[in-house]
């Protein structure tokens, strides 16, 4: 089968690019190498089965003919990161919305299986935990910048519904909790890799807040396996599918098992939201994925914990500064 991953160079988008090049499929990544890194698929290169396009997929005329020639879209292209979020508002909902559009556009047009990944972001303030896909979305006012991912998130959502409702596009949004895993870069306010890279160093461990914040984290293998199920699954058409792992962690909690886990000697200061982020950033204290719906869709169950993603995640970054040393 041809795939086509868009943003196929970035975190989620390499793993799952792996998977499908493992399964003997055609992939077509691309990726304008904004946030993800050729270093994610040059094990790629050279295998007749992998092609990568260093474009944008705002460029609709390449975009066009890209979908036209595949089976399959996983759009994975995506500004992401709080941090570049809060300090690139304009280009957060211009990649987010317009690369949206003109994907779903196309695979209305050439009937094509699409998935459009939406986030946990979406469910915003919501207190009634965990979150279920069914629940009222509830993100802050216009002027607090973090909320323009949610709501551009949510649009996407809204057009992807839209034309499944119209002309029963095959198309599944999943709402992707916390991912993290080998690859992700701590360089765009990622807090596993982040906290983990500076235990290693011995180097302090910065906390935003009072680091009482809760937050669960997914593998992104067990992720991945649940996506790659998605468009394979035709009772997934026209839903909205939270992914993720409901085991929670404190973020000081989570700085404390980075800590351990490495044996490590940092220690953790603490910084306000406001300095690590400007005006305008409000957090949310808890945020669980219900994953009931995904377990009886696809029969989802992730495998893989909190000590597996730290043992997984520094293991890659002893390698790699090994390597640069
Ligand atoms: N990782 C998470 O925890 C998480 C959580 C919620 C949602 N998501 C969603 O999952 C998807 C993948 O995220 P990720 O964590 O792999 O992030 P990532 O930044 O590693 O991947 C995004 C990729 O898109 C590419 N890209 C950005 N703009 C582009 C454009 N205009 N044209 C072509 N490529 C472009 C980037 O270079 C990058 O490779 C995104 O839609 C993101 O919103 C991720």
């Amino acid at each position: 089968m041809k795939i086509l991953i868009t943003g196929g160079a970035g975190f989620v988008g390499s793993h799952l690019a792996d998977k499908f090049i493992g399964q003997g499929h055609e992939i077509t990544v691309i990726d304008d190498l904004s946030t993800g890194r050729y270093s994610n698929v040059e094990h790629l290169e050279g295998n007749p089965n992998f092609r990568l396009i260093i474009d944008t997929v705002l460029n609709a005329e390449l975009m066009e003919g890209l979908v036209r020639d595949t089976d399959r879209v996983f759009h994975m292209a995506s500004a992401v990161g709080v941090r570049l979020i809060m300090e690139q508002p304009v280009k957060t909902i211009e990649t987010i919305f317009h690369g949206t559009d003109v994907v779903l556009k196309y695979c209305s047009r050439y009937r094509k299986r699409v998935l459009i990944p939406s986030t946990s972001e979406v469910y915003g303030k919501g207190a009634s935990i965990p979150f279920r896909e069914e629940d009222d979305l509830l993100t802050g006012a216009t002027d607090k910048h973090r909320w323009a991912y949610a709501c551009a998130k949510t649009l996407d959502e809204f057009l992807a519904l839209a034309h499944f409702k119209e002309t029963r596009l095959a198309v599944v949004v999943v709402r992707l909790f916390n991912t993290v895993g080998p690859r992700q870069t701590g360089q765009y306010g990622m807090v596993v890799p982040r906290f983990v890279h500076s235990a290693i160093k011995n180097e302090p461990i910065t906390v935003f807040g009072d680091g009482k914040q809760q937050r669960c984290f997914g593998h992104v293998l067990d992720v991945v396996e649940g996506l790659s199920k998605l468009l394979e699954s035709p009772q997934c058409f026209g839903q909205v599918i939270n992914l993720g792992n409901d085991e929670e962690v404190s973020i000081l909690g989570l700085a404390e098992r980075a800590i351990a886990l490495t044996g490590s000697k940092s220690e953790i200061r603490y910084i306000p939201y406001e300095e690590a982020y400007g005006d305008g950033f409000e957090d949310m204290q808890r945020r669980v994925p219900g994953l009931e719906k995904a377990k009886k869709l696809i029969g989802y169950q992730p495998t893989r914990s909190l000590e597996n993603i730290i043992n997984d995640v520094a293991s890659e970054y002893k390698k790699e500064s090994a390597a640069a040393a």
